[in-house]
C-alpha cells in the first residue's frame, strides 16, 4: 500500500492540491468537510484519507498528567520526614543526627591526596570530554586492580562506572529484573531499593533482620519469600541504618540460599571495609565461585566524597552464569545517560592508589569511637535499647514504646525531641522498622555528648514504668 501524504491547502471552498492528487480520489475517499473547516492545511495520503488518528485523537482541552511511573516514585524517607512537624526549640540550637552526609560538619574532610588528585585531573584538561557510558578504561582497570584478590579476581571489564553507587543500585536492579518480578531486600534496609524498584514495576518482599543477633538474616525467613518471579537478592553489607557486620560464616549462610535457589545477589557494599578494628569483612564475592554477584560501591562514604557522585559496578560471575548476555544488557543500560563524572574518573586511579592508610584508619576509629560513645550514654536510659554497631556510620536504638504513652509511634517520638531538645534522628519507619530510630555517627564528639545528653532527659521526662511493673513494685 502506498503510504506517502501530500500537503493539501483546505480553504473552505474546496480541495487543492498541492501535489498532484486528483480531485476524484481525494473526493472518493470522502476528506471530511465537517472534521475539516476553515483555512488549514492537512496531511492525506495517497487515497485522500485523513490520519484518522489525528483527527480523532484532537484534546479539547489542556490536560497533562504525571506518569505512572513519576506516581509510582516515592523515597519513604521524604514521605515521612516532610509530614513530620519539625520545629525546634528556639533555646537550643538544632543538633540533626539523621543526615547520612559525613560532609555536612566539616569534621570528616576527605584526604588532600584525594583533592589533589582532583585538582591534577582538572589541570590535565584531559576530562573535559564525554567518557564511554562504561567509563574510562584506565579508570575501570584502576577500580579492578583496587578490589582484585585470588578469590574474586576483576579486570577491567568487569567493572561499570555509575554516577554514584546509587545508579550502579539502579543498573543492576534493571538489568535482572523485569515488571512482575519481585526482590528480596533487607528490613530494615535502605530505602533506595524500594524506590527504584516499586517505580519499575517490581515487587519488594522484606526479608527481616534480628537486632537481637547484631542484625543478622532471619535465613528461613529470607528462604520463605523466594518464589519463581524472586529475580534477585539485595545484601546490604556493612549495613545502612543498622551499622551492622556479617561475619564470614554468617555471609556463607546466605550465599547457601542463593545457590540452592538459583538466585543472583546485589551485594550493596557501599560502606565495604569502613569496619571497626579486629571485625573481618570479606566482600560477597570472595566467599563463592558459583552465585554470580553484582557489587555495589562508590567513593561516596570510604574517601568521604558523597557529592562527586562516583560509583561502580563490579561483575563477579565465576560460574559464567550471567555469561555475556547481563554484561552486554548492563552496557545497554548505561547508553541511556552518561554515568560517572569525566573529572572524577580521571582522578580515580590516583584516589584509589594514593590515599594513604591513615586516612581510613582515622575515619574508622573516629566512627567506632563516637558509636561506642552514643551507645554507652543511651545504653543506661531507660525505654532505649541501643545496638551496638561494627561498621559504616550508624547506629539503631530501640524504642520501648510501652514505656512512653505520650507518643503514638517513633515518627512521633522523634518529632517531639525535635520540639522539646532540637534533636533530630530519623524515625526508623523510614527504613520500614518501627519502633526505632537511626543516629547518625559523623557528628563531632562534643555535638554528639550533647544529644545524647538532650535524648536521655527528654526519655526521663516521658517515661512511665509499666502498670505492671509498678504492681511489681508496689508488691
Ligand atoms: C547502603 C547504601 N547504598 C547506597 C547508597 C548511595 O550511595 P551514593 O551516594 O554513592 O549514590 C547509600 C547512601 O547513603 C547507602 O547508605
Amino acid at each position: 500500500m502506498d503510504s506517502k501524504s501530500y500537503l493539501v491547502q483546505m480553504n473552505g471552498n474546496g480541495v487543492h492540491s498541492k501535489n498532484s492528487v486528483n480531485a476524484k480520489t481525494l473526493n472518493g475517499s470522502g476528506v471530511n468537510g465537517k472534521v475539516v473547516h476553515g483555512n488549514s492545511i492537512l496531511h492525506v495520503n495517497v487515497n485522500g484519507t485523513l490520519y484518522p488518528t489525528k483527527a480523532k485523537s484532537r484534546r479539547q482541552r489542556w490536560s497533562v498528567k504525571p506518569s505512572e511511573m513519576s506516581n509510582n516514585t516515592l523515597n519513604p524517607i521524604r514521605a515521612i520526614v516532610d509530614g513530620m512537624k519539625l520545629t525546634p526549640n528556639p533555646d537550643k540550637p538544632m543538633i540533626a543526627l539523621s543526615i547520612g552526609d559525613p560532609t555536612v560538619f566539616g569534621n570528616l574532610p576527605t584526604d588532600d591526596s584525594v583533592l589533589q588528585a582532583m585538582k591534577d585531573a582538572i589541570d590535565s584538561q584531559k576530562y573535559n570530554g564525554y567518557a564511554p557510558s562504561v567509563g574510562y578504561q584506565k579508570s575501570r582497570q584502576a577500580v579492578a586492580n583496587f578490589y582484585s584478590c585470588t578469590e574474586a579476581p576483576l579486570e577491567a571489564e568487569d567493572v561499570i562506572l555509575t554516577s554514584g553507587c546509587s545508579q550502579a543500585i539502579d543498573l543492576a536492579i534493571s538489568v535482572l529484573c523485569n515488571p512482575g518480578d519481585n526482590i528480596l531486600v533487607p528490613c530494615p534496609g535502605f530505602s533506595l531499593y524500594k524506590t527504584l524498584a516499586v517505580s519499575m514495576g517490581i515487587e519488594v518482599k522484606l526479608y527481616n533482620l534480628l537486632p537481637e543477633k547484631s542484625w543478622e538474616v532471619d535465613l528461613q525467613h529470607l528462604e520463605s519469600l523466594i518464589d519463581e518471579r524472586t529475580s534477585c537478592m539485595i545484601v546490604t553489607n556493612p549495613s545502612n541504618p543498622c551499622g551492622s557486620v556479617f561475619s564470614k560464616e554468617h555471609l556463607q549462610k546466605i550465599l547457601k540460599v542463593a545457590s540452592k535457589h538459583c538466585l543472583p545477589i546485589l551485594a550493596d557494599e557501599i560502606y565495604s571495609d569502613m569496619v571497626f578494628p579486629g571485625v573481618d569483612s570479606p566482600s560477597m564475592a570472595t566467599l563463592s565461585s558459583d552465585v554470580p554477584i553484582l557489587s555495589c560501591g562508590g567513593l561516596a562514604k570510604r574517601w568521604l566524597v558523597p557529592g562527586w557522585r562516583m560509583g561502580w559496578i563490579l561483575i563477579h560471575d565465576r560460574n559464567d552464569v550471567f555469561g555475556t548476555e547481563i554484561r552486554r544488557g548492563l552496557v545497554k543500560l548505561t547508553q541511556r545517560i552518561l554515568g560517572a563524572c569525566s573529572i572524577v574518573q580521571g582522578a580515580l586511579e590516583s584516589i584509589l592508589n594514593n590515599t594513604p592508610q591513615s586516612f581510613y584508619q582515622e575515619t574508622i576509629s573516629f566512627l567506632k569511637s563516637n558509636s561506642e560513645l552514643c551507645f554507652n550514654e543511651l545504653s543506661i536510659v531507660p525505654g532505649l535499647t541501643p545496638v551496638m554497631p561494627s561498621g559504616a556510620m550508624y547506629l539503631m536504638v530501640g524504642i520501648d514504646m510501652d514505656h512512653f504513652p505520650d507518643f503514638k509511634n517513633d515518627v512521633d517520638f522523634t518529632e517531639k525531641l525535635v520540639t522539646e531538645q532540637s534533636v533530630f534522628c530519623l524515625p526508623a519507619s523510614a527504613f520500614e522498622y518501627p519502633n526505632y530510630f537511626r543516629v547518625v555517627v559523623t557528628v563531632p564528639e562534643e555535638l554528639m555528648i550533647e544529644a545524647c545528653g538532650r535524648i536521655t532527659e527528654f526519655c526521663q521526662r516521658h517515661y512511665r514504668p509499666r502498670s505492671r511493673d509498678s504492681n511489681d513494685l508496689d508488691q
